[in-house]
């Protein structure tokens, strides 16, 4: 049955979803039929279709109380809408549902499971929310929130862990049968930690072991982890909050992570080995992952960041996803590149071989804002050169840059040209292999983001930008001589 509190939300969707036209949307990212999106939920494959969910606002493109909006698609690309899956409509969830996760029952039913906030007041008149986990069931379309909900509370957690930040709930199969869980939570010394949860029938759950605590290293609460093999190792990914930027690897704030790991399966015990940042750009948070048909992991990120997430009065909408990304694991790292179905997009090619840069130069045909292009550089001489400087979204008084300084070994992006009239962090660096001044840079460009992925996958940087859509240059230049492969395709949607 549908609550009237969800009819409501399908309703206004169905209005004014409708009155966004395709051309002020990204093309190939996923963004909310209408009004707010923030963290991807429940994506999972679901008979014959790759289904998304994501947190959701429609009546405002500023945050509010947490619905779940719905998307399928069979490319994980050209994504269709569909009507919203849950609305805050019961006592356990009326201050939101909150991010989560899905599969599929044996029975052929999806299940899913977020985070049920209720609205509670202290004594002393401060508002703090409670947090537990609860079940919906459905077919793909239409869910109901099982009678036993929350079927993980209070109840469940060891003593000193806090029911006021116990959120975002990752199911998944176990190798062995069965399922598990993974729910960030706050322990008592104030930051976060990773709890286990399995269950025999995805209904039942039970505590298992506290797979990893912060102890205030990285960040404080951890937000929406998740647990998975990949290529032998096991990876923890968490989103921490209120993050202290390490070096050039975590920056501060709302951060990602993999910790990376072994997991003994008898033992339940998870041995951290390394840590990565997940994305080094200025827009990424809260990723979550699917195991594909084929075997593939991919990860999707919301591509935005809290500190960052200021719409305007005139915006429709606020908020996308990043590309999903197929993961691999190699030389002691999370490599990522966009899924392969990308290259089914592929329109006109155009390509050029060793050209010469120095001063700013533009290539013919090669522009655009939804676009697929890879640029090798490498010094042109043994002198070597001191930076190299990619605009795309640029026109007359806009762009935003991409630049590499070999003898740091540093890429730096920088929206402060795209267009932006707020004061808040525009630049970010990271550091990247050093080859001898060759990089590989694959550029991709949607209307209002680019998503960078270094020498095939090793870093990526991403980034959002609200740039006028005339602005669709791009420009190479360089401090010393460099010389430039570049082949670039535009992407073709049909949006
Ligand atoms: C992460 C997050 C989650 C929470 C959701 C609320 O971005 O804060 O922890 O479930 O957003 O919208």
């Amino acid at each position: 049955m549908t609550s009237e509190l969800l009819e409501k939300a399908r309703k206004y969707e169905e209005r004014y979803g409708a009155y966004i036209s395709g051309a002020e949307r990204p093309a190939f990212h996923l963004s909310p039929r209408v009004g707010w999106m923030n963290d991807p939920n429940g994506f999972s494959f679901y008979k014959g279709e790759y289904h998304l969910f994501y947190q959701y606002h429609p009546y405002s493109t500023k945050w509010g109380p947490m619905h779940w909006g719905h998307a399928v698609s069979r490319d994980m690309l050209r994504w269709e809408y569909l009507p919203a899956a849950l609305a805050p409509d019961e006592d356990y969830d009326d201050a939101g549902c909150f991010s989560g996760s899905a599969l599929e029952l044996p029975d052929g039913r999806q299940l899913l499971m977020y985070t049920g906030v209720r609205s509670h007041m202290d004594e002393d008149g401060v508002r703090r929310d409670l947090q537990t986990q609860c079940l919906a069931v459905g077919d793909g379309l239409n869910y109901e929130k099982t009678g036993a909900n929350p079927v993980i509370d209070g109840k469940d957690i060891p003593e000193g862990f806090n029911v006021h930040d116990f959120r975002d709930p990752k199911m998944f199969n176990m190798p062995d049968g069965g399922y598990g869980c993974v729910v960030g939570c706050r322990t008592e010394d104030g930051s976060g930690s990773v709890l286990l949860f399995e269950s025999g029938d995805g209904f039942n759950w039970r505590f298992v072991t506290v797979l990893d605590r912060c102890y205030n290293e990285f960040g404080r609460m951890w937000e929406c982890p998740d647990f998975f093999e990949l290529d032998g190792r096991q990876i923890l990914a968490v989103s921490p909050q209120d993050m202290s930027a390490v070096g050039l690897e975590f920056h501060n704030g709302d951060c990602t992570m993999f910790l990376i790991g072994d997991y003994d399966r008898k033992t339940r015990s998870f041995e951290r080995r390394n840590v990565q940042a997940v994305d080094y750009g200025l827009d990424f948070y809260a990723p979550q992952t699917l195991l594909a048909p084929d075997g593939r992991r991919i990860v999707i990120g919301w591509m935005q960041n809290w500190d960052t997430s200021v719409s305007g009065p005139e915006d429709k909408w606020f908020g996308q996803m990043t590309l999903p990304r197929e993961l691999s694991y190699r030389d002691g790292r999370v490599i990522q590149n966009p899924v392969r179905e990308l290259e089914s997009l592929h329109g006109r090619r155009v390509s050029y071989s060793d050209i010469p840069v120095q001063e700013e130069l533009t290539l013919r045909g090669v522009y655009g804002r939804t676009i697929d292009m890879t640029v090798t550089v490498r010094p042109r001489s043994e002198c070597g050169y001191t930076s190299f400087r990619m605009k795309v979204a640029s026109g007359s008084q806009h762009y935003t840059s991409i630049t590499y300084t070999p003898l740091t070994s540093t890429l730096r992006v920088s929206r402060d040209h795209s267009g932006t009239n707020r004061d808040f962090v525009h630049v970010r660096e990271c550091f990247v292999r050093d080859r001898g001044g060759e990089i590989k840079l694959r550029v991709i460009l949607d209307r209002f983001s680019a998503e960078i992925f270094v020498n095939d996958g090793e870093q990526a940087v991403t980034l959002t930008f609200h740039t006028p859509l005339s602005a669709d240059g791009i420009s190479f230049q360089s401090q010393g001589k460099t010389v430039i492969n570049v082949e670039k395709y535009d992407i073709v949607t049909g949006a």
